[in-house]
């Protein structure tokens, strides 16, 4: 059997064994398994060398995804109306059937609608939710194709369920809610301006410390292994021949080769899902160090600004 393909069937019935697969999302590919399976669960904390304390977010149908939370606050079901499926994750109490090895021993979990034809199909035909990571290995940059999958756990998935680039290209916004009241915990695909459209002002908590109260926001994260600089003006880098630029649109006067454009027509959109892409080749070509303007922040400046900062070489 080829690890790659585009079969619901085989995909599905390596997740009833309880097997991994990787599937494809909007945002970036997950590396799927049996959420009310322990078995399965801990299988996905090894290949990803994921901390046991890091939980897992699941996925469902719309029809079935509040089956595995106990409480639904109208704000969150606003949301989910008008967002899912999309790019949005909903921190809520826990059904009684969710297992400790899932949430990490928290009494909430993390649940997502994704908006991809062929994982929703699957979703469709199976009676249990799909906890899915991002299929990286922690603390690397999250993978937007299954060529990306297989580059780094090939050997740790049954399957990949291959469903072409990822066309947000970041990960969820997640949104719990305290005291009653809607709390970011990560931004991503979903701006806070779409957000607060529809629940109106809603409080940032976006962790920055190496030892968050969300244990997954560490602050290094979705890092290429070479150093990448972060920088408000292209004028604070030191530049040299190995060093790669990567810019929103506006050009250097340096050699065309070294620098790397995110959207060459101003789209946050786009830009949001060239990155990791773009990150990945620079990581395993020739240049020794890359240099990234921070984008504007607005639109999904905010959340691609955030991921930069994480994935930043600290000084
Ligand atoms: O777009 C996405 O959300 C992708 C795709 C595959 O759906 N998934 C993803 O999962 O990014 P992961 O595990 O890489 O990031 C989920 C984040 C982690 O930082 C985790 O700590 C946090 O969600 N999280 C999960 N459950 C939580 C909970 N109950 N309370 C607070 N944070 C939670
Ligand atoms: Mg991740």
């Amino acid at each position: 059997m080829s690890k790659v393909g585009t079969s619901i069937e085989t995909a599905s019935s390596i997740l009833k064994n309880n097997g991994l697969v990787a599937i494809p999302t909007e945002t970036v590919y997950g590396l799927a398994g049996n959420g009310l399976n322990p078995i399965s669960v801990l299988k996905i904390f090894s290949a990803k060398k994921r901390p046991s304390f890091d939980p897992l977010i699941i996925h469902s149908s719309k029809d079935k995804i509040f089956n595995w939370v106990s409480y639904v606050p109208d704000k969150a079901q606003l949301l989910a109306d008008k967002f899912w499926p999309g790019p949005l994750t909903l921190v809520l109490p826990k059904a009684d059937i969710i297992p400790y090895e899932t949430t990490s021993g928290l009494d909430t979990v993390g649940v997502r609608v994704p908006r991809h034809s062929l994982t929703l199909e699957l979703l469709s035909q199976l009676d249990f939710p799909l906890a899915a990571p991002s299929a990286n290995p922690f603390s690397y940059i999250s993978p937007t194709t299954a060529q990306h999958v297989i580059d780094q756990l090939g050997n740790e998935v049954d399957y990949v369920l291959d469903g072409g680039s990822c066309n947000v290209g970041i990960e969820s916004t997640i949104v719990g809610f305290e005291k009653g009241q809607p709390v970011i915990y990560r931004l991503g695909g979903l701006s806070i301006e779409e957000i607060e459209s529809v629940i109106g002002k809603v409080e940032l908590q976006i962790n920055y410390s190496s030892n968050p109260k969300a244990p997954g926001m560490a602050k290094v994260h979705y890092a290429p292994q070479k150093p990448l600089v972060l920088v408000d003006d292209f004028s604070e880098a030191v530049d040299d021949a190995h060093t790669a630029y990567v810019l929103f649109n506006e050009q250097l006067e340096i050699d065309s080769n070294r620098q790397f454009f995110l959207s060459k027509s101003d789209n946050y959109f786009e830009a949001a899902a060239q990155l990791y892409a773009l990150l990945r080749y620079l990581d395993i070509s020739e240049f020794s160090k890359i240099v990234v303007k921070r984008l504007p922040d607005i639109s999904l400046g905010t959340a691609i600004n955030d991921r930069l900062l994480r994935a930043a070489t600290k000084s």
